[in-house]
């Protein structure tokens, strides 16, 4: 009889539902180090750790899934505590652990090192393609300082209801979004001291009923500071997308970006040059205002991954700040397809990263 497979044994697991809101256990990102030897499997279901003494009939029924598979002789399934196993991880010594986002498949966050390189233009629109590309998408506007998504999206002045329990996020074009911007004034002075704005930060992730998601787009402050430092390490982030302009003045901010998401371990996906060149729309000259290119240099220094550039456009201005981002004003034309490839490669990573054979270290399991 043919050895069974790992894709077979992630088919068939990926009919176990998790128990927690109808995602399965493969969607949910649970299953790692699978290992198959002479018709033995064993994996593991990294679960988070307080839902661990919950999960016994899923992990039974994984078990029992895979069995039933031919050419399998035996299944070992075993539970372990996620949170518990990243709390030992050196960034979490400070005893910052991880919001739990119940729902949320992969949360991406649009960073950049300074303000006005068009990381909140880039977040919106990328939102937007992903969703053109079917898939349940959130923006949650992060920028403290100066959050932008209630004017880019034309929600401005507008209030997400409340039961006085759960907050409906507002939706702007199939897109849930969440801002602090809100909250607040649009003109009021932010001066808030870091831990008042991590508590709002983490009254918003946690008290929005975000639904089953996708992807939820996370719009960063910009820059490296503590706030940044706090957000990446509280947030399960699937990984960050450094936005830059090609100037050196950028770039070298943006290094430092990328530097601080390696310091507390999150995947760099990719890094997207903005303004990267201009094209005369009467005469249909090219120009490179401010150089070309540094981002791709930076990102193949650095071993990210390119993701792609967005040109200098007028429109991509007027229509950000006019509350219609350019891939729901134009969804035909040039920036948004440009804006749909950067987002299929990035929903081709989310997806691959996860399906990415995992290390394997169960196997003492099999010494005889
Ligand atoms: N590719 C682009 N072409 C033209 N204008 C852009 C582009 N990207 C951003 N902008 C404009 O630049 C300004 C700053 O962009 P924004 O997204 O708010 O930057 P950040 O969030 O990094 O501060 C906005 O007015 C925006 O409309
Ligand atoms: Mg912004």
């Amino acid at each position: 009889m043919a050895a069974v497979t790992r894709d077979q044994i992630m088919a068939a697991l990926a009919a176990v539902d998790s128990g927690t809101g109808g995602m399965d256990v493969t969607a949910r990102g649970w299953v790692k180090d699978i290992l198959i030897k002479d018709g033995h499997v064993t994996f593991t279901l990294e679960v988070p750790a307080q839902l661990g003494p919950k999960l016994e009939p899923v992990r039974a029924a994984a078990e029992k899934a895979v069995t039933a598979l031919p050419g399998v002789i035996s299944v070992t399934a075993v539970l372990t505590a996620a949170a518990a196993a990243a709390q030992a991880t050196p960034q979490q010594k400070g005893g910052a652990s991880k919001l739990e986002l119940t729902g949320v498949r992969f949360v991406v966050a649009v960073a950049s090192g300074k303000g006005g390189v068009g990381k909140s233009t880039t977040a919106a629109n990328l939102a937007f393609a992903l969703a053109g590309q079917g898939h349940k998408v959130a923006i949650f506007d992060a920028d403290i300082f100066g959050p932008s998504m209630p004017r880019m999206l034309g929600l401005a002045g507008k209030k997400p209801s409340s039961d006085g329990k759960r907050v409906q996020p507002l939706v702007s074009h199939g897109v849930k979004v969440m801002s602090i911007g809100f909250m607040i004034a649009e003109d009021d002075p932010i001066i808030w001291r870091g831990p008042m704005v991590m508590g709002a930060l983490e009254q918003m992730l946690r008290d929005v009923d975000w639904g089953e998601l996708d992807v939820m787009v996370i719009d960063m402050p910009p820059g490296t500071g503590d706030t940044q430092l706090t957000i990446s390490q509280r947030v399960p982030l699937a990984g960050a997308v450094i936005v830059s302009t090609p100037q050196d003045i950028a770039l070298l901010d943006a290094r430092k970006g990328l530097n601080m998401f390696r310091k507390v371990e999150v995947p760099i996906l990719g890094i997207i040059e903005n303004m990267s060149y201009y094209v005369c729309p009467k005469c249909g000259n090219r120009e490179d205002i401010f150089d070309h290119g540094g981002a791709h240099r930076t990102a193949d220094k650095f071993e990210a991954e390119f993701l792609g550039e967005i040109p200098l456009d007028i429109k991509i201005r007027e229509t950000s700040d006019g509350g219609h981002p350019i891939v729901v004003a134009e969804p035909d034309g040039p920036h948004a397809k440009a804006y749909g490839v950067i987002a299929a490669r990035l929903w081709e990573k989310l997806n691959g990263a996860q399906r990415k054979a995992p290390k394997i270290s169960l196997g003492n399991l099999f010494k005889r």
